[in-house]
């Protein structure tokens, strides 16, 4: 497409609209032949108003008239075949799936492993949902940081196959916070959640930060687990009580929580940044004094025998998240300056993550699930934490390791996305 002035930077900065270097393309790299049942959804993009819970009209770019757009639930080891309709979005449109490893050239990079939708067009994904049931999400990647603000983005949640067989029933729910305009929404509301829930259920919470800023988190009324983080279980989590959870932009904390007897549990930030979520109908619980912050470097315990710890990496790359003058760097950096990291297929990776300042930067890395090894020097002592989105906060230092199993061309950028439009945003790539 052809854009002019102020677009066309930042459609330059933000990554989207770069062409891939030296003519690789990862267009042959599609998902494999597959029996599995397919499951089809259809996506429009188009320019219209939304109207949450307060009674304004606002302007919203919406898939299928809402923001956020349905939310798309598949089982594991599904064919997922979802076309992507541009009414009207002038800039073009472009989905990516956020923590899953699709096939390159279905990551919905526009400029990148596809030309971003024009209105009137359309492109269909296909890929195969992944055998980590969990909490993901979608969002456009056609200059990002101006469209999922406007509100192209939604909830994707993988089910187990097996996931009526354990036993006692868990109720769940999403809660998908969203900057749209200058408010917060929760499921599209101005006003918070109510989720149903009676004493001595379990319910399992799908928190979900498509935001730009870090949320934090507190819960009254019940201690609880954070079961999963970014779609992947954590191993034997803990009860935890007083407890503040934060969670980066982009990240997904599944968190686990049994209605207690007083009948109410109360999910709110100490920042005010979020909107509340209740959980069932009794008394009021007490609002506890802050407690600790979250770490997942200590939290659940260690898998018996395991081997990734004992990989030796073939490649160690070292980045630097800061700020340079005006721009969100990487090793001093911006986009398209960055030289890209790259790897052969089959490689250890090890990645050493620098926050050195300029805010908060969730590092997130396109077509891969990275484990984290160790924070600030202390390797982790608890369950293996893997993820696709890592919150970094000035300061700290992060490595991270992970297995170079599927070629193509990636993008690493910052999940606050104005960062990401600001240079914070390079490449992997496959020799
Ligand atoms: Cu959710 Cu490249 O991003
Ligand atoms: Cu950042």
């Amino acid at each position: 497409g052809d854009m002019a002035g102020m677009e066309h930077m930042e459609h330059m900065a933000g990554m989207e609209g770069s062409s891939s270097e030296g003519g690789v393309s990862c267009d042959s790299l599609t998902a494999p032949e597959s029996t599995a049942p397919i499951r089809n959804f259809d996506l429009i993009a188009e320019q219209t108003t939304v109207k949450p819970d307060n009674g304004k009209t606002v302007k919203a770019w919406t898939f299928n008239g809402s923001s956020p757009g349905p939310e798309l639930r598949v089982t594991e080891g599904d064919k997922v075949v979802i076309t992507l309709h541009n009414k009207d979005i002038e800039d073009g449109v472009s989905i990516h799936w956020h923590g899953i490893a699709v096939p390159c050239s279905q990551d919905g990079i526009a400029g990148v492993t596809q030309d971003a939708v024009a209105p009137g067009g359309q492109f269909t994904y296909t890929f195969i949902a992944p055998t980590t049931p969990g909490t993901y999400w979608y969002h456009s990647h056609q200059m990002s940081s101006i469209q999922v603000s406007k509100g192209l983005l939604g909830a994707l949640i993988v089910e187990a196959k097996a996931a009526s067989e354990s036993g006692s029933p868990i109720m769940e729910a999403t809660a998908l916070y969203q900057q749209l305009g200058s408010s917060i929404l929760l499921n599209g509301s101005t006003k918070g959640l109510a989720v149903p829930g009676k004493p001595g259920e379990q319910v399992r919470l799908r928190l979900i930060n498509a935001g730009n800023e870090t949320m934090e988190f507190n819960v009254d009324g019940a201690p609880f687990r954070v079961v999963a983080m970014d779609g992947h279980e954590l191993h034997e989590p803990g009860l935890l009580e007083r407890t503040i959870v934060p969670i980066g932009a982009g990240q997904r904390y599944d968190l686990l929580i049994q209605v207690p007897r007083t009948g109410k549990v109360i999910i709110s930030s100490p920042t005010a940044n979020s909107l509340p979520i209740a959980i069932g109908s009794g008394s009021e619980p007490q609002h506890s004094e802050n407690g600790e912050v979250f770490s997942f470097i200590d939290y659940g315990t260690p898998l018996p025998n395991d081997a990734d710890l004992q990989v030796q990496p073939d490649r160690h790359f070292e980045l630097n998240l800061g700020q340079t003058l005006f721009v969100k760097s990487i090793n001093g950096k911006a986009f398209t300056d960055i030289p890209p990291m790259i790897v052969k297929e089959g490689e250890h990776v090890r990645i050493t993550v620098s926050n050195t300042g300029g805010g908060d930067h969730p590092f997130h890395l396109h077509g891969h699930v990275f484990r984290v090894l160790s924070k600030n020097g202390i390797a982790l002592r608890g369950s293996p934490v893997y993820l696709d989105t890592l919150l970094t906060k000035k300061g700290e230092t992060y490595e991270i390791y992970l297995e170079a199993n599927n070629p193509g061309l990636w993008m690493v950028h910052c999940h606050n996305l104005k960062h990401a439009s600001m240079g914070m945003s390079m490449m992997l790539n496959y020799e």
